[in-house]
């Protein structure tokens, strides 16, 4: 599989903060890729710098083999990138469908004059809108009514709208920054099982998360941030077994089993 998304040695300095250091990153086409580390490792600064919010310091973004450095995040999300974000941005007063819509209208021709005056692209272009806005209501389980307002709906609906509104953008590659978080565990199922739908569409996933459950589950690949350096990188098999990803985030021995060994060095029995 070849690469659709390359980060080649980014750097992004903010004052004294080195939020990540000369980063290699290789997302292959097709695939679900996570991106895992401790608090304050640069995972959102990552997804920052791939769509264009912030620059790089040093190095380059390359997607479908042509560099996104230096453009700015709308050209980004028409080149076929969409995000969500780690704190929900829905237009809250907006409904359900209203919110996806405005994901589809990124991707419109139509400008502000042409909608003012009511043209004929700007007609279809909302009845398709509308259309693909509910499919996409529908493909990721918001089963509330699509009339709703977007803050009335339950968390984890508000969490699918999101993911709703970024794939109404026709995306290639799909950012989903920390999706699971306050969710309970059966709409993390639910969120599992709309990530490997969204890649059975061909689309790409480059996912940021903590529960561990759900990055071993869904993910083909996965690498590890620390202090913004990548510290390891593998099939879910082998980031879990690395000694540095134990070491410095997953697995730190808690105190009570440092103390019972300790129990057993000294000769005592070991606690059940
Ligand atoms: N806009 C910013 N200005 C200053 N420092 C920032 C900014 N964005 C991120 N940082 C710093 O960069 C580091 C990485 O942050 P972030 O990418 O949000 O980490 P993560 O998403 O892995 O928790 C942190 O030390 C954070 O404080
Ligand atoms: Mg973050």
């Amino acid at each position: 599989m070849s690469a659709l998304l390359e980060l080649q040695e980014v750097s992004i300095r903010f004052g004294g903060v080195v939020a990540i250091s000369e980063l290699d990153l290789q997302v292959p086409e097709g695939s679900i890729f996570g991106l895992i580390g401790p608090n304050g490792a640069g995972k959102t600064s990552c997804f920052n710098v791939i769509t264009g919010v912030y620059q790089p310091t040093s190095g380059q973004v390359v997607f479908e083999g042509g560099s996104l450095t230096g453009l700015k995040p709308h050209r980004i999300t028409q080149k076929g990138v969409a995000r969500t974000f780690q704190n929900i941005r829905l237009f809250p007063e907006m409904s359900a469908l209203e919110n996806v819509m405005v994901g589809a209208d990124a991707r419109h021709r139509t400008g502000l004059p042409g909608a003012l005056l009511g043209l004929g692209r700007h007609r279809r272009e909302e009845r398709e809108g509308r259309q693909t806005g509910r499919e996409l209501l529908s493909f990721c389980a918001v089963t509330e009514s699509e009339s709703e307002a977007a803050r009335n709906l339950p968390y984890g609906s508000q969490r699918r709208l999101e993911i709703a509104r970024a794939m109404a953008t026709k995306p290639r590659l799909l950012l989903l920054d920390e999706p699971a978080a306050g969710m309970n565990p059966a709409e993390k199922n639910s969120l599992a099982d709309l990530i490997r739908a969204v890649r059975d569409r061909g689309i790409t996933v480059l996912l940021i998360e903590h529960d561990m459950g759900l990055v071993m589950s869904v993910c083909d690949r996965i690498a590890v941030l620390d202090f913004g350096r990548k510290i390891a990188e593998g099939t879910p098999g082998e980031v879990r077994d690395s000694p540095q990803v134990i070491e410095a985030y997953l697995g730190r021995p808690d105190v009570d089993e440092d103390e019972s060994f300790e129990q057993m060095e000294a000769g005592d029995a070991p606690r059940d």
